[in-house]
Order: C-alpha cells, then structure tokens, then sequence
C-alpha cells in the first residue's frame, strides 16, 4: 500500500509551503519500483549495472538504501524523467547524497541536469547537458567538485577550485543557482563555495580589454637602475686570470735539449678582478612600468539569463568507474533552499551519526580478528619451525586479500587516470 513516490512528493510540496515546487525528488523507498522511474542508456552495449543497496554500513538499512555502481571499471548511464519546467525568476536546488563506501580510486560521483527532449535510451558523455555538478575523485590529484554550466551550447567550467570529500562516509551536495545569477555550493548543508555565474565561470568575454590603439611610448622609460656614467673602469682593472707561478723553479735536471724549453707552471692571478661592471644607480628619468590601458570590450554584453534554463526534465548519471560501489541517494531539484536543506537534514542528516557508529563498529571487529589471526600466526611458527615455508605462503595470500580491500596501491591510481584520460 505504498504511494507512488511522485504522488508522495506532490503532497510533501504542498504540505509544506504552498509556493515551493519539487520537481524531483528519489529516495529509492519502494524496493524494485525504481526500474520503471529510471531510464538506461543502450548507446554503449556494456554500461555497468546499478544495484538497489544500502552497503556495508549504513545508519538505516531502508531509508540509506540507494542506487549502487555494482561493476568495476564500467561506464554508467541511467536518468529519469520528470515535468519539464524553467528556472526562470527562482532559484534553482539540485541536491544528492553520495557514498563511495568502496575506498574509491577513481570514478566520478557526479549528476547530469538535462533539457527534457534528451533521449533517455542513447544518453552519453557527448549528450549535452544543462548542468554538471557533484564530486570527482582519480588518484591523488582530482578531488574536486564539478560545477560545469553550459551557457548557448557550450560548457563552461567553474574557474574556483572546490575541494570534494574523499571518505567512505555519505555527503550530502547542494548546488543552488540564484535569478541574481549568484550561485552556492554547499556539503553536509554546509557552505564551501559562493559568488557570481559572471565572476566564477568564463561564459560570457571579458568586461575590460587592453586598448588595442594603445601603444607603450617610444621614449617610455622603464629601466628602475641603470649603469653610473660616471663611473669608469679604473686604470689597472684588467689583469690576467691566471699568471706564471713566481715562486717556481726550473727543477736542477731539467734537459732542455730533450724537454723542451721551461716554463713555470700557471696559476691564479690573486690580482684578477673579474669583469669590470658599472656601478648601478636609480635611474632619474624612470617612470615606472608602462601599464596598458583598458576598454570597454565591444564583444561584451551583460547576459541577466545565464542562470536560467527553459526546459529542464531530465536527471542523469553518467559516469565512469573503475572501482564500483558507489551509492547514489536522496536526489531533489526544487526551487526552495529551505526545503533542499530540511530534506538534507532528514536523510543526510539523520543517518549520519549512526552510519559512522556502525562502520567504526565493523572496523573495530576487523582489526580485534586481524590481531588475533597475527597471534595465532606467531604462535604456529614459534611452534613449528619446519612448516615455516608454508606458512610464509599464507602470509603472502593473507596480504594479498587485505590488499584487495584497501587498495592504497598508488600504482593503481596512476593507472586508473591514464585509463580515464584514454576512455574518454
Ligand atoms: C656625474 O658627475 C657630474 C660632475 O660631478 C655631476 O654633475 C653629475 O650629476 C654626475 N652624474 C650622475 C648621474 O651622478
Ligand atoms: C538543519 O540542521 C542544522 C543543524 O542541526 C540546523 O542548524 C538547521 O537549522 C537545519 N535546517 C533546517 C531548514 O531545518
């Protein structure tokens, strides 16, 4: 006796404030249902497969559960569809969790905002989106949240640098677009990033140019020190570098007839002063560094509509992986800032604390059986000396599988960047 999730949001909305509109709202509540809200790719014939799980740990085994990448090293590509609607004139909320429980090395956390006429069944990297923005993790280098906007067909990245969390514990992400054309990014209902779509991004050309009829005055003087005039090289500045040693002598059996004549061996003049230079002083008619004067850019025009988007109707993910078992949750667009953030409070926000308690609990389990395997490992080869050897290859094996489930090979990062840099 479950309500369809739209028509539970349709009452949540009106429940709480009669202006606000949800345009979209998953939480993933109605176990298998989900396959007929979301819509897979067939542009390539190998995407990764998503799976409805709340992982290893979580603070609510039914409300954390979420759509999971389930295959490594795959692209992903799967959307839904809700009522197209324009931004125009309010703010526009696109918010998610995220959860890369996996120890992620390299694969994006990110969501597509699309124009509703995308086509669900061939969505790719190429398909052209309204709006990028969440989480990107590869190696050590990328840690970053994507905030990429694109304004008449051509997408514009955020020229700040906004640093993504890189646990394996779940954030929450809020991109809030404002009619002002201001803009904030928020994690864990937290701001990280604010300012203006015309300061932040290169979307529209620069305000100012440099006078291209400006030219640096042929007598523009702008040597700060020059040489002395009158300082002159002094008379017995120039010496040898090197001179015949004075105090050498021609060694007593010296034959010149079969050595050739004597000559003392070379060395350092201590007289020897170098290249002369002059000395410097300020120069008195400097006028300090020519500056180039800017104006108006005749290409520039003031666009009041950049942060506003006609026919938005479709939410993606479109993604590449190469370790899996991210979980994806808790998706709203709205128009209400508020709302987005007592929604971030209600999931994010009361799972949390319980979340991190059961994954401290699972590691604590895990390191007191560690321990206690070193112990009876240690214990074995105090007591049998002859099945050493075979015990070293279980220590080999055992490593082997901790490896696997850590994974702090930085080899593997290098790898997994040069892979995505080659797929894409
Ligand atoms: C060089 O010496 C002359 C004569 O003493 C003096 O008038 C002049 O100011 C000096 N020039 C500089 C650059 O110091
Ligand atoms: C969300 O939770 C924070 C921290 O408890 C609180 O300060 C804030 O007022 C809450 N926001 C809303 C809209 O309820």
């Amino acid at each position: 006796m479950k309500l369809p999730a739209a028509i539970l949001t349709v009452f949540a909305s009106i429940a709480v404030t009669i202006d606000a509109s949800v345009y979209f709202k998953e939480q993933f509540l109605d176990g298998d249902a989900w396959k007929t809200r979301w819509t897979e790719s067939k542009h390539k014939s190998d995407y990764g497969q998503w799976k409805l799980s709340a992982g290893k740990f979580y603070g609510d085994a039914e409300a954390d559960k979420g759509l999971q990448t389930s295959q490594d090293a795959r692209f992903y590509a799967l959307s839904a569809r809700f009522e197209p609607f324009s931004n125009e004139g309010k703010p526009l909320v696109v918010q998610f969790t995220v959860k890369h429980e996996q120890k992620i090395d390299c694969g994006g956390g990110y969501v597509k905002v699309f124009p509703a006429d995308l086509d669900q069944s061939d969505m790719h990297g190429e398909s052209q989106y309204y709006i990028m923005f969440g989480p990107d993790i590869c190696g050590y280098s990328t840690k970053k949240v994507h905030v990429i906007i694109n304004y008449k067909g051509k997408n514009h990245l955020i020229k700040k640098d906004i640093k993504c969390k890189d646990d394996e514990l779940t954030h929450l992400y809020t991109l809030i677009l404002n009619p002002d054309q201001t803009y904030e990014v928020k994690i864990n209902n937290e701001k990280v990033e604010s300012g203006s779509l015309e300061e932040d991004w290169d979307m529209l050309p620069p305000k100012k140019i440099k006078d291209p009829e400006a030219k640096k005055p042929s007598d523009w003087d702008d040597r700060a020190k020059i040489d002395d005039p009158n300082d002159t090289k002094p008379e017995d500045f120039d010496q040898p570098e090197t001179i015949p040693d004075p105090d050498a002598k021609k060694p007593d059996d010296w034959d010149e007839d079969m050595d050739g004549e004597w000559e003392p061996p070379m060395i350092t003049n201590p007289e020897y002063k170098g290249e002369w230079k002059p000395k410097q002083i300020d120069n008195p008619d400097y006028k300090g560094a020519w500056v180039h004067p800017e104006i108006d850019n005749p290409e520039y025009t003031q666009d009041a509509a950049m942060y506003k988007f006609d026919n938005i109707g479709v939410l993606g993910l479109d993604l590449w992986q190469v370790k899996s078992g991210t979980i994806f949750d808790n998706f709203l667009i709205t128009d209400d800032v508020k709302e987005a953030e007592e929604f971030g409070n209600e999931t994010w926000g009361a799972t949390k604390g319980p979340e991190k308690k059961m994954k401290d609990e699972q590691e604590d389990i895990e390191r007191k059986l560690r321990e206690e395997e070193e112990k009876s490992k240690n214990k074995d080869t105090e007591d049998d000396d002859d099945e050493e050897e075979e015990d070293g290859e279980e220590d080999e094996e055992a490593e082997g599988e901790h490896d696997d489930e850590t994974d702090e090979d930085a080899g593997t990062d290098e790898d997994s960047d040069a892979k995505l840099k080659d797929e894409l």
